[in-house]
């Protein structure tokens, strides 16, 4: 008899997703992608509010029917209570509320950021604690030290852009459609990473930016495509190997300075652009010069999901750390 079973939802941005968590295994993990936002090139919040009204009861309904349960043996009902947009939290918030009062069961909240490092917890292998995470999104880049399931510092992050960003960002100034990353990566397979130079910023610390990356970006196509119109079109596989390379360099260079810095060689990637294949492929490289123990998340796991705030609310059930149901929505939330 199952004793643990776990209604998940996460809606910060534009995915709305739902997952089932029986006795710490995610049974089931849906998620409604927003095809509306690839016009814009970029999620637009209202937008995204209004979407995932219309997605979160068909995706909740899937996800209890896949996990093979009924609502009856929800034992407690999670939700992403930030950090991200406040009109897609607020949407997943009021439901999961909602949910827990007409169940009368426990309601948890969960740090969506905390989320993405414990997606490493839904399948084995399993990385041992402490652990150091690079977690990169399109919203954050942190290098997180994690202590234990729920006790975790941030040691280092972005003064400006995420990582994620600065791909969204770029495939923009390319034409190419939100969300860019995953393009920029297909296109990067067919390119020479040092066909273009792009600075790498130097930030103090274990801390990041971005920002400076993308007008040198900005200013480079500028110039190009004034001597050659057709300048995008004809380098493209080129131009996004290298804005890759120069993210992905910056990226590794800080993940090395605090494996040094903490003595920690348990190494960990997260979010979204932890699906890069370049990043995957360089964390297994510079994991083994550096004789890390070295874990890359399942695809449907890097980006946002449900499933990674099951497994999170999970380890706070065991904690019996439930919340009220009148807990405010914050779209800026730390941990
Ligand atoms: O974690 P996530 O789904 O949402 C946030 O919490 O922000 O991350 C989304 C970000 C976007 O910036 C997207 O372009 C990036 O992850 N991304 C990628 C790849 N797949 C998703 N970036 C680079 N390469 C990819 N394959
Ligand atoms: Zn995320």
């Amino acid at each position: 008899m199952p004793e643990i079973v776990i209604l998940a939802i996460e809606s910060s941005c534009d995915d709305t997703s739902a997952a089932v968590c029986i006795d710490g295994k995610v049974v089931s993990n849906l998620t409604a992608n927003q095809k509306i936002h690839e016009q814009y090139g970029g999620v637009v919040p209202e937008l995204a509010g209004r979407e995932h009204t219309k997605n979160i009861i068909p995706v909740v309904a899937e996800a209890i029917k896949k996990a093979g349960i009924s609502k009856k043996d929800i034992n407690a009902v999670a939700f992403t209570r930030g950090p991200g947009l406040m009109g897609s939290l607020l949407v997943g918030g009021i439901f999961a509320k909602s949910f827990a009062q007409a169940l009368q069961i426990p309601l948890i909240d969960v740090n969506h950021m905390q989320a993405h490092v414990l997606a490493h917890f839904i399948d084995e292998p399993t990385p041992k604690l402490p652990f150091l995470c690079l977690t990169v999104s399109g919203g954050h880049t942190q290098i997180v030290l994690v202590k234990d399931y729920l006790d975790m510092q941030v040691i280092g992050e972005t003064i400006d852009d995420a990582a994620g960003e600065a791909f969204d960002k770029t495939a923009k100034m390319l034409n190419l459609p939100y969300p860019g990353g995953p393009l920029i990566d297909k296109y990067a397979q067919l390119g020479n990473p040092n066909a273009f130079k792009f600075t790498e910023p130097q930030i103090e610390h274990l801390n990041f930016s971005f920002s400076g990356l993308k007008t040198n970006i900005l200013y480079f196509l500028q110039k190009e495509t004034k001597s050659n119109p057709n300048f995008i079109s004809e380098r493209l596989n080129d131009i996004c190997a290298s804005v890759q390379h120069t993210i992905i360099s910056v990226l590794m260079k800080k993940i090395i300075k605090a494996a040094e810095e903490t003595g920690i060689n348990e190494i960990v990637i997260a979010g979204g652009v932890s699906a890069n294949s370049e990043l995957r492929k360089q964390l297994k490289i510079v994991g083994d010069k550096y004789q890390w123990n070295t874990y890359i998340p399942d695809f449907q796991y890097c980006t946002d999901n449900a499933g990674m705030i099951a497994i999170t609310a999970h380890f706070k059930y065991l904690k019996a750390d439930f919340c009220a149901l009148d807990i405010p929505i914050q779209a800026r939330l730390h941990f």
